[in-house]
């Protein structure tokens, strides 16, 4: 009768194992395609915000034709106006070293020197810049870190683009 009972006992706890291991292997099936869910959401975000046209280098010259390997890398092409000059950041990197909350609190309250779009960034949910994180997170760090910005007065010792406001002689202000 002991036996039986210890017999039963040691049924009841296979089955129930093996229940927990099916509904969790279930569960982590789930978590993987929703994973993947939001990367797509990041990856398509990203695209059509146009982020590679600044942060991937070539992307503009190369119409869009550079390998996803290659995106968000930063430029050591810098943008000169009157703010100075500004380099885009490498996200690749700059994700790596945040957290997903201290990333999208950070881009939701930053303002960025011109010309990067950063009211653009504000006006995106919550959810999707979850999901822009997602996505250049699972790219991995790659690059080197972008130069440091330079204030009006500092000549680059960089390639830059000129963004310097030119008036025709004689036309109006
Ligand atoms: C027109 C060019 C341009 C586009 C388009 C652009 N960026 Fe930027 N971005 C820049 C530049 C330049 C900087 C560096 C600004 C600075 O030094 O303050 C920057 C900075 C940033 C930063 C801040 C990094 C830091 O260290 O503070 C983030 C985050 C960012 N961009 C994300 C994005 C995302 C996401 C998109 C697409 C939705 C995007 N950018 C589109 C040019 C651009």
């Amino acid at each position: 009768m002991l036996w039986t009972l210890r017999l039963l006992v040691l049924a009841a706890v296979i089955v129930a194992a093996l229940l927990f291991s099916s509904e969790r292997g279930v569960a982590r099936g789930e978590d993987h395609s929703a994973v993947s869910a939001k990367v797509d959401r990041g990856r398509y975000l990203v695209v059509i915000g146009g982020c590679n046209d600044c942060h991937t280098p070539m992307f503009g010259e190369r119409a869009g034709q550079v390998p996803e390997s290659e995106w968000l890398v930063g430029a050591p092409m810098g943008f000169s106006g009157p703010w100075g000059t500004s380099y885009p950041t490498n996200l690749r990197r700059m994700v790596d070293r945040m957290e997903e909350e201290q990333w999208v609190q950070y881009v939701r309250t930053y303002e960025a020197l011109p010309p990067m779009p950063w009211w653009a960034l504000h006006a995106m949910k919550h959810d999707d810049l979850q999901a822009i994180y997602a996505f250049i997170r699972s790219l991995g760090p790659a690059g080197e870190e972008a130069p440091a910005a330079l204030p009006p007065s500092a000549v680059p010792s960089t390639p830059y683009i000129s963004f310097m406001p030119v008036f025709p002689q004689g036309g109006s202000k």
